[in-house]
């Protein structure tokens, strides 16, 4: 059924049409958005959902994020508290997937949400995404396009590189703005728990905590995290990775941020919205250099610098 190799479509009308008739079709195809490229299938198609785990190879108790259209399509999934409505209202379309009650009876397939009685949804901002679900015309179940525990996708380029033989197509829309995944915050608790920082991502937290009025609650346990993709190796690149490095040791590659003599560069005027934007694609490109070790500059845990962080220290986490 899937092709040996992946077609890349254009990101225009007929492209956007042969990209919604192959997830109609049961297909895995690839799309940007603001975040990163995301490997989308129809969430109501328990074939083509099991077909994203095994492209991935990503451990099937490990749910789904739901792209949806818009707010509306959202809430015919998903029961939405005022928290949500406010959160929607103020953030999408965007980097923002919000975790609440699961609707019965939406046709959803279980294989998205691992068995949950909650559902992970994101209304995206990019216009390919949003050209996508219109043609479209259903909920796409899409995690990040990578294998499992590698370095998400932010060019169809990189899609290609980590996925081709096991899609049927990519979207092409040009490199992610943002950069780093959504953030993910739960509101499936009753109504006056608080609301959980599930991961940090492209929304800074300082964002929503002002919208809301109060702190979001962090994983009080980071070895037992509620968001199940949350383990600790992920985004790895292929060599070792040592972070807050103020230089690198002989043999190192370093990876800098702000002013200082490194290999590549963060931002080199030390902005994390830069940063966060060339993250994926530097770490992708020391893969291609064949770098064995890998320094990484201090980042400072602030806005989008909590995303970077995270998604470093999961890179240098211990490998299985
Ligand atoms: O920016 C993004 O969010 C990208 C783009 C493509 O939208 N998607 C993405 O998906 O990062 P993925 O699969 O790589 O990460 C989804 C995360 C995982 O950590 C997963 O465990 C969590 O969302 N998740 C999904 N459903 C959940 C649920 N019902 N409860 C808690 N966590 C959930
Ligand atoms: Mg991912």
């Amino acid at each position: 059924m899937t092709p040996a190799k992946a077609r890349v479509l254009p990101a225009d009308v007929a492209g956007l049409r042969d990209a919604a008739r192959a997830l109609a079709a049961g297909g895995l195809v690839a799309f940007p958005t603001e975040t990163v490229y995301g490997l989308g299938a129809d969430a109501r198609n328990d074939q083509a959902v099991a077909r994203v785990f095994a492209a991935k190879g990503r451990p099937s108790f490990n749910p789904l994020i739901v792209h949806l259209a818009d707010v509306a399509a959202a809430r015919a999934v998903c029961v939405f508290d005022a928290r949500a409505e406010r959160l929607a209202a103020a953030f999408w379309p965007g980097p923002l997937t919000l975790v609440l009650p699961l609707r019965a009876g939406t046709g959803i397939s279980a294989l998205v949400t691992a068995g949950l009685s909650t559902l992970a949804v994101r209304v995206p901002a990019h216009p390919v995404a949003q050209g996508l679900l219109a043609a479209f015309g259903g909920p796409v179940a899409a995690p990040s396009a990578n294998p499992s525990g590698r370095v998400s996708p932010t060019t169809a380029a990189h899609v290609i590189a980590g996925l081709s033989d096991r899609i049927d197509a990519v979207v092409d829309g040009g490199a992610c703005d943002v950069g780093v995944e959504s953030t993910i915050i739960g509101l499936d608790g009753p109504g006056t728990a608080p609301a959980r920082l599930l991961r940090a991502g492209g929304l800074p937290a300082e964002a929503l905590e002002a919208c809301l009025g109060g702190a979001l609650v962090t994983e009080a346990d980071p070895a037992r995290p509620s968001a199940p993709g949350q383990l600790a190796s992920h985004y790895a690149p292929r060599g070792t990775v040592r972070l807050n490095a103020d230089a690198p040791e002989p043999g190192e590659v370093w990876l800098g941020f702000g002013p200082v003599p490194s290999d590549l560069n963060l931002s080199v005027r030390g902005d994390l919205t830069e940063a966060a934007a060339n993250l994926f694609g530097h770490l992708h490109r020391l893969d291609a250099m064949g770098a064995a070790r890998i320094a990484v500059s201090p980042v400072p845990e602030v806005g989008l610098g909590r995303a970077i962080n995270d998604r470093l220290r999961r890179a240098a986490a211990p490998r299985e």
